[in-house]
């Protein structure tokens, strides 16, 4: 099979990844809640894996390197942890649900929303994120890198305004997160969720949340952490007080593989080879007759995801077809970002995704363009 679904999540892991699932399952432990050494092996190396996730998305600081489930908890985390009755927050079309449905839920407890649109390629203005601010906002939360259109935001200059107007910046880098070199402690990211099971290389069950120096969260769950155990509340520590209940040790070390995976080869190694595809990719798609193409041309301008439509077909179709015929595995329909397709005007039939991820080859995208040049003449 070729797998071009990296946006739901990567497929393969490099094989260390595996290895270290299983290493710590065999192991057992569980981190921060026994004095034995099994225990102590856990905490020693989930600490290590905050360490070197932190390396990779620019964060210094271990202990505010949050480990959650996937990006939807981390996302959850920060938007209930910081909006209140009252606050507004600035948000865009181009926001995948993780962050659309948790604000419709906060609506219904006084938090206000405004949603700015984007431009028919995805990109949405900084100047006019900027312009929605009001006396009442305290954040703005972006998606990076669309997962329906691959746009990349400028999220250097929605920091630089959030900085400069004292407001929180919330940035979604769930398509950025180990495909792009990110800095957050560079771009003034206040809080930044992604999947660990995507860009980062680990296993489904991982995600973080990484909270800058100086930002409180009110907590979402309580419960169990292994320390001050004599009190009713959480611990104020991070990261404990933001992680209640025993971790995912297993898809942590695994994440931590998938971490250092990405140190030793660099992430701008993987940025330049998702490039290369995009740049061989994108005009052979749009010289197809009857494909509509999504997002932005240039390469550089946004991550490896492609959506399309074969006019006149059903995008089901097409990605059945490219499955069963040609055992090219795309993810087709909304993906759970409606406003998106609203602003890219393929709502509501959704386009047909086609992600690539780390271990994608020329070859691949090769394939996917000679299936869809024979799809589309039929
Ligand atoms: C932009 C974006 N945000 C959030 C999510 C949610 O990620 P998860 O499935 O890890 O909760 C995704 C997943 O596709 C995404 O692409």
């Amino acid at each position: 099979m070729i797998y071009l679904d990296n946006a739901a999540s990567t497929h393969p892991k490099p094989e260390t990844v595996y290895a270290a699932v299983d290493r710590a399952v065999r192991t057992g432990g569980n981190p921060g809640r026994s004095g034995h050494r099994a225990a102590f092996d856990a905490a020693r190396e989930v600490f290590e894996a905050r360490a070197v996730v932190g390396e990779v998305l620019g964060a210094s600081d271990p202990a505010r390197v949050i480990f959650t489930l996937n990006a939807t908890h981390s996302l959850n985390l920060a938007l209930k942890g910081v909006l209140r009755r009252g606050d507004h927050v600035v948000t865009t079309v181009m926001e995948h649900n993780s962050v659309l449905r948790p604000l419709h839920r906060l609506e219904a407890s006084g938090v206000e929303t405004t949603l700015v649109a984007a431009d028919r390629e995805g990109h949405v203005d900084p100047a006019a994120l900027e312009g929605a601010i009001r006396p009442n906002t305290r954040l703005v939360a972006l998606c990076h890198a669309s997962n329906v259109s691959g746009t990349l935001q400028d999220a250097e200059a929605v920091g630089a305004f959030c900085r400069r107007r004292g407001l929180l910046f919330l940035l979604d880098a769930s398509q950025t997160a180990g495909a792009v070199p990110l800095d957050a402690e560079g771009l003034g990211v206040h809080l930044l969720a992604a999947p660990g099971h995507k860009g980062l290389l680990g296993p489904q069950g991982t995600g973080v949340l990484v909270l800058a120096a100086g930002v409180d969260l009110a907590t979402v769950l309580e419960g169990g952490t292994g320390t001050h155990s004599e009190q009713r509340t959480m611990p104020d520590e991070l990261p404990e007080g933001l992680e209640a209940g025993t971790l995912n040790t297993p898809g942590i070390a695994g994440l931590a593989a998938g971490a250092r995976y990405l140190l030793d080869r660099g992430v701008a190694d993987v940025r330049r080879a998702e490039e290369e595809i995009l740049a061989y990719v994108l005009p052979e798609l749009a010289s197809i007759p009857g494909l509509l193409l999504y997002g932005p041309r240039e390469p550089a301008a946004r991550v490896a995801v492609v959506s399309f439509n074969l006019e006149g077909r059903d995008g089901a179709h097409v990605g059945f077809a490219l499955d069963e015929a040609y055992g090219i595995a795309v993810r087709v329909g909304l993906h759970c970002a409606p406003d998106a397709h609203k602003a890219l005007g393929s709502f509501p039939a959704g386009t047909v995704r086609a992600s690539f991820g780390p271990f994608n080859t020329l070859q691949d995208a090769e394939a996917l363009v000679r299936a869809l040049r024979e799809l589309a003449r039929l």
